[in-house]
C-alpha cells in the first residue's frame, strides 16, 4: 500500500489470530469466508507496511474519532445511499444470507445502517485496514476484519457481494485494479462488486480539494474515478458483465426547526471530514459556516439542465425538518457469471 511515511498501523499475528478467534464465535458464517493461511501470512508483514492511517487516533494524528462521533449522532444521514446499495446484493438461492465485505467499512456504519433499517437476508463483515477503525466496529458489535483493500484474506468463491464504498478514492490509483482482481476472485458465481465513488470533477471532489484538504486535521489528496477508468478495471478482472451508473447519495439531516436540522448538517460534515481548522477559525459558528460552504458547493445538474440544490422539507405527520444537500455518487457493478 503506497501512502505517506509515518502513522504506521501496528497490527500483527497474534492480533490476527485474536479478531479470527472472536469473529469464530461472533459470526462462523463470515469466519469460514476467510482463508486463515492468507490472514495470518498478511499479518506478519502487516506492521511493516508504510499505510498512513488516516483514520487511526487522535494521538497517532488520524481523525477516526470525530469520524465516529459523526456516524453515532447522525446514524440516517447517508443511509439513503447505503440502503440503495444494499437493495443491490444478490440474494442466495440457498436462502441463506448473503455475505457482504463491506471492505471500506469503518466502525461498521453500513451494517448498522442494514439493522436500522430492518434489511434482512444480510450478513455483513465490516473490514478496513485501519485498527482503530476495526475495534471501534467490534465495540459496535459490528463483526469486523482487520484487512487491506487490495489484499483481501477471503477464500476464492466465498461471498456474494464485495462492497468498496464511502472512500474508494483513498485505495491508491496502482492498488486498484488489484482491488478489484482480488474482488473478483473472492465472490462466488453470480455475485456482485459495487464500487462506488464519485467523479473526477464532481461536487464531492471540490468539497474535498477546497474544503476537506485546506482545513481538516489529515488532508485530502486523493484521485478520484473517471468512468471509463471503472469500466476498465471491470473488464481486465473477467467481470462477465457490469456496468458503470451514477446514484443519488445525500447528505441529510432531520430536526424539529428547519435552522437546527440545517445546523445539524453543518455539524455532521465537520465531525464526518474532522475540519479543525475551522472550528478553530469559527468556533461557535463553525457548524453555520461550513454548512454554508457545503450549500454553494453541492449542486447538481440534472440532464435537464436543471439544478438541484440544499432543501428543506416539512414533514407534519411527525413535526420534524429534513434537511438535504443533494450529491451524485458514481457506482460501477461487477457480475460474475452464475
Ligand atoms: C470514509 S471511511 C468509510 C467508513 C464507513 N464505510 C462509512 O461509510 O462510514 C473510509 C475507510 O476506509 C479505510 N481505508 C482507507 N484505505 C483503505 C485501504 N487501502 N484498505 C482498507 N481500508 C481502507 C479507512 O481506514 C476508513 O475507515
Amino acid at each position: 500500500m503506497t501512502g505517506l511515511a509515518g502513522r504506521q498501523v501496528t497490527f500483527g499475528e497474534t492480533d490476527m489470530a485474536d479478531h479470527l478467534d472472536r469473529l469464530g464465535r461472533a459470526a462462523p458464517d463470515l469466519h469460514a469466508c476467510v482463508d486463515p493461511v492468507r490472514a495470518r501470512a498478511w499479518a506478519r508483514t502487516a506492521g511493516a507496511e508504510d499505510f498512513k492511517d488516516d483514520f487511526g487516533a487522535d494521538g497517532a494524528g488520524g481523525r477516526g474519532s470525530s469520524y465516529i462521533r459523526a456516524q453515532a449522532r447522525n446514524l440516517t444521514a447517508r443511509a439513503r445511499g447505503i440502503h440503495h446499495l444494499l437493495s443491490l446484493v444478490p440474494a442466495r438461492t440457498d436462502r441463506r444470507p448473503a455475505v457482504v465485505v463491506d471492505v471500506l467499512g469503518g466502525d461498521g456504519l453500513v451494517r448498522r445502517v442494514a439493522d436500522a433499517r430492518g434489511l434482512t437476508g444480510l450478513s455483513v463483515l465490516t473490514c478496513d485496514a485501519s485498527p482503530y477503525m476495526v475495534r471501534a466496529a467490534w465495540a459496535a458489535d459490528c463483526p469486523a476484519l482487520v484487512q487491506r483493500a487490495d489484499r483481501l484474506l477471503m477464500r476464492d468463491g466465498s461471498v456474494d457481494t464485495v462492497l468498496v464504498a464511502y472512500g474508494s478514492h483513498h485505495i491508491a490509483a496502482e492498488d486498484r485494479a488489484e482491488l478489484v482482481h482480488e474482488a473478483y476472485r473472492v465472490l462466488r458465481p453470480g455475485g456482485v462488486l459495487l464500487l462506488h465513488d464519485f467523479l473526477v470533477g464532481s461536487p464531492m471532489e471540490t468539497w474535498f480539494q477546497d474544503v476537506v484538504d485546506p482545513y481538516s486535521r489529515t488532508g485530502h489528496a486523493f484521485d478520484h474515478f473517471t468512468r471509463e477508468e471503472l469500466w476498465g478495471y471491470l473488464t481486465k478482472a473477467g467481470f462477465e458483465s457490469g456496468e458503470v451508473t451514477d446514484m443519488a447519495d445525500p447528505y441529510v439531516a432531520t430536526a424539529a426547526a428547519a435552522r437546527e436540522a440545517e445546523l445539524e448538517l453543518g455539524r455532521y460534515l465537520l465531525d464526518m471530514y474532522g475540519l479543525a481548522a475551522i472550528e478553530r477559525r469559527h468556533a461557535a459558528d463553525a457548524a453555520r459556516h461550513t454548512v454554508e460552504l457545503a450549500r454553494s458547493i453541492f449542486r447538481e445538474r440534472r440532464a435537464d439542465g436543471s439544478v438541484e440544490t440544499f432543501s428543506a422539507a416539512y414533514d407534519p405527520s411527525d413535526r420534524t425538518w429534513t434537511c438535504t444537500l443533494p450529491r451524485t455518487a458514481v457506482l460501477a457493478i461487477g457480475r460474475k457469471s452464475p
